[in-house]
């Protein structure tokens, strides 16, 4: 399979898009062909992103990315502005994209309706999402649900260009991440995100009190009535736990619990044990590469390996349209 998926660089990894995204992205470097991107442009469409941010943003994510296990031997990765064919493609499917479909994007009417100002980059995210995918040709997409009206919307882009000028473009599956759904510590109702402020995510490279503090202080309830089913604070935590302790540990824990015998200041301080011990390794191995300063290079033999690729599919899509 020739997999390609993106990440947007704002601010930090954090748990949720680790477990929920990044970790299937490192397993699916196994015996296919993986392509990722950090898409600056689509980043671009937020309003509050400045200039210096930006540039920080995506060497830390690039660092973040291989600290985790994306390895640049096996994988492409890159820096979707590096390659500046993505936008040229992105114009030329905007011809075959219906315009009521787009105004159906269920992403684009949230922002819309969050903002004063709407800018249009807003209403064309999904047509360059489809570029992205398909200036490689690729044929799965791993993708969180949110994520698949735009993937279903990429296929059409496919089929509408396909039928106007001939095959082309394979129609992008989406793999969705099996990956859990981590909920913000602080409040459970809600998916852990950057959007709602620091208290409602965990970083991955964050320091270690603050994470101790937010485990420490995250909502439970007052203890388990008989019939009464986990709360959502409760549950988030063992969901947390099963990915990063041992089965005896959880399974230990679960029985304590129905037997009404937990104390949540053990299963806080257990699950903080257990996250550190996970995320060691990850946290060396940033160090590492930040120390070593070669990102730049990374990113630059990545951006080299994308564009090969993108230039032979342009040059058909160029050909095909009569651009050239
Ligand atoms: P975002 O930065 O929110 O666009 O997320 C980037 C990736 O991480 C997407 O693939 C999301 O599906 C995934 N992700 C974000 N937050 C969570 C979460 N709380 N739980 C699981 N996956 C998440
Ligand atoms: N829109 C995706 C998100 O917010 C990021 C993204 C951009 C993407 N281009 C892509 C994901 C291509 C998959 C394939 O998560």
């Amino acid at each position: 399979m020739r997999i390609f998926s993106g990440i947007q660089p704002t601010g930090v990894l954090h748990l949720g898009n680790y477990f929920g995204a990044i970790k299937q992205w490192v397993e699916l470097q196994e015996g296919n062909e993986c392509i990722y991107c950090i898409v600056d442009y689509h980043a671009l469409t937020n309003e509050s992103m400045v200039p210096e941010e930006m540039r920080r943003a995506k060497e830390s994510l690039a660092l973040d990315l291989l600290a985790c296990g994306i390895d640049p031997e096996k994988s492409i990765l890159f820096v979707q502005s590096d390659v500046p064919q993505h936008t040229e493609l992105c114009w030329i499917l905007g011809c075959v994209t219906s315009y009521g479909d787009l105004t159906r994007m269920t992403q684009f009417k949230q922002k819309a309706k969050e903002q004063e100002f709407v800018n249009a980059g807003l209403f064309y995210y999904p047509v360059l999402q489809a570029a992205d995918i398909l200036l490689y040709l690729a044929d799965h997409v791993p993708v969180g649900e949110d994520q698949l009206q735009h993937l279903e919307l990429s296929r059409r882009i496919a089929r509408r260009f396909n039928y106007r000028f001939g095959e082309l473009f394979p129609e992008p599956q989406p793999i969705l991440s099996k990956g859990a759904r981590i909920m913000s510590l602080a409040d459970p109702s809600r998916k852990m995100s950057k959007s709602y402020g620091p208290d409602h995510y965990i970083g991955l490279m964050e320091d270690e009190k603050s994470i101790y503090k937010k485990i420490r202080s995250a909502v439970t309830d007052m203890g388990l009535q008989p019939g009464q089913e986990m709360s959502p604070g409760v549950a988030n935590l063992f969901l947390l736990l099963e990915l990063v302790a041992p089965a005896e540990v959880v399974e230990d824990f679960r029985e304590k619990h129905k037997a009404g015998k937990l104390l949540y200041k053990d299963l806080k301080e257990t699950l903080y044990r257990y996250l550190m011990e996970y995320l060691a390794p990850i946290r060396e191995r940033r160090r590492e590469l930040e120390e070593k300063g070669e990102i730049r290079e990374i990113l630059a033999a990545g951006a080299e390996r994308a564009r090969r690729i993108a230039w032979e599919v342009i040059r058909e899509v160029r050909e095909r349209v009569g651009l050239s």
